[in-house]
């Protein structure tokens, strides 16, 4: 039976959500059409769950859609993903404002094609007086890259003699890396039934429920989105405590 938003308990709502959108590349496989094909339809799917994340009331979602791993893929497949994003930022601005959809971006964007950088900000510009979910774009982006940059950042403070060594813990950690303003996600999500991470937020996952599912991501859907959120909200997070603590409060 496909998940219902009725289902969904709104004061228990995950405020922060990341997906690993992958198996774009198998669908289109499946389909005998070339990866790009996958990407394209990808796109729908990304439009779908910004659209349900918004009208359910979650803050923050967050897409992994360009690692710095992606480098490594065909020259054409690199371009027609930087052309995408184009594409889906200028179509899609006017529909960001229309349901208050903030758009920001974490990852080391500088690097990335003249294009694709300047159509980020246009959309990051354009956006930024929205007060509803905040849709963040993980570009060029590694969960490495933004904590070597971090531990960089800070050793420099220390040597400036502007923090002591003593002064480094989790706060300040968390408060140097892309997603400073971001709260940590309560929910991960992994389409096309790969059981991996991939250098994606390891730090900001420490106690993130990770929810796994077989479905390739251009087929991923609202109900797909409400079953993750509904898997969520029956799963008991301890953070370390016993359940008996828990019900405490
Ligand atoms: C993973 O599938 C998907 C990506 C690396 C890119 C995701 C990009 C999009 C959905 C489109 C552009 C996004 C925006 C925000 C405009 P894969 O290619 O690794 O699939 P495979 O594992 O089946 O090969």
């Amino acid at each position: 039976m496909a998940a219902d938003i009725s289902n969904i308990d709104k004061n228990k709502l995950p405020s922060h959500i990341a997906v690993i959108m992958d198996g774009n590349g198998r669908w289109a496989k499946m389909h005998g059409k070339p990866r790009v094909f996958g990407h394209k339809n990808g796109v729908k799917s990304v439009r779908e769950v910004s659209e349900a994340a918004a009208e359910l009331g979650i803050k923050y979602l967050t897409l992994y859609a360009f690692s710095t791993e992606n480098w490594s893929r065909p020259a054409i497949e690199i371009a027609a993903l930087m052309g995408l994003l184009v594409e889906t930022i200028r179509k899609e601005v006017s529909t960001l404002n229309e349901n208050n959809i903030k758009l920001i971006s974490i990852g080391d964007i500088s690097k990335l094609p003249a294009k694709s950088y300047k159509a980020l900000l246009e959309g990051i510009e354009k956006t930024k007086n929205n007060t509803g979910l905040t849709l963040i774009l993980a570009l060029n982006y590694s969960s490495r890259w933004e904590i070597t940059n971090t531990v960089k950042k800070l050793a420099h403070e220390v040597k400036e003699g502007r923090i002591d060594p003593e002064d480094i813990n989790e706060h300040l950690i968390s408060a140097n890396l892309n997603t400073a303003t971001i709260p940590d996600p309560e929910l991960l999500i992994r389409t096309s039934g790969e059981q991996r991470i991939s250098n994606y937020l390891l730090w900001q996952i420490a106690y993130s429920e990770l929810y796994f599912t077989n479905v390739y991501w251009p087929d991923f859907r609202k109900t797909h989105f409400y079953e993750a959120i509904i898997n969520f909200q029956n799963r008991e997070r301890r953070f370390g405590k016993i359940s008996e603590q828990l019900s405490k409060g």
